[in-house]
């Protein structure tokens, strides 16, 4: 599914970001895997709100700071870094979303 940017207005405002990427995690389906509010019910993937700065379990053992270089790479590389108890099977995003898009992603999910 390439993307498709037209429609997407570059946001100016920080409001206006959250806003443009809440519609971009929809149109990419992210919410079919992940909950972005505690009442959610989506569960294949970890929940994305209160994610932002927190530290990370991975699959090997190791902990990482979901900072957002981690959020960036969580997108366009999912199997770079394995949340521990969730299976790999994010897909990776690197050829469906451009770099704004992917800042945009990254920005809304510092925001839940
Ligand atoms: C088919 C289900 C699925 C879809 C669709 C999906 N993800 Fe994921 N995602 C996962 C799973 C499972 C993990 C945990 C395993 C891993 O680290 O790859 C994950 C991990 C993540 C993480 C790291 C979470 C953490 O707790 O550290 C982020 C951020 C993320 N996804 C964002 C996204 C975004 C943004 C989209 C849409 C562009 C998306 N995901 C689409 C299943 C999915």
């Amino acid at each position: 599914m390439p993307a498709d940017t037209t429609g997407v207005p570059l946001a100016e405002t920080a409001a206006a970001t959250s806003l443009t990427g809440t519609a971009l995690f929809r149109r990419m389906e992210c919410d079919t895997c992940h909950s972005v509010d505690p009442n959610a019910s989506a569960s294949t993937g970890p929940p994305l709100y209160d994610l932002y700065g927190s530290e990370v379990t991975l699959q090997d053992g190791r902990t990482v700071t979901a900072d957002e270089a981690y959020l960036r790479e969580s997108i366009i590389n999912a199997n770079a870094k394995i949340v521990a108890g969730y299976m790999p099977v994010m897909p990776s995003y690197e050829s469906q979303l451009a770099g704004e898009e992917v800042a945009l992603l990254v920005s809304y999910i510092t925001s839940l």
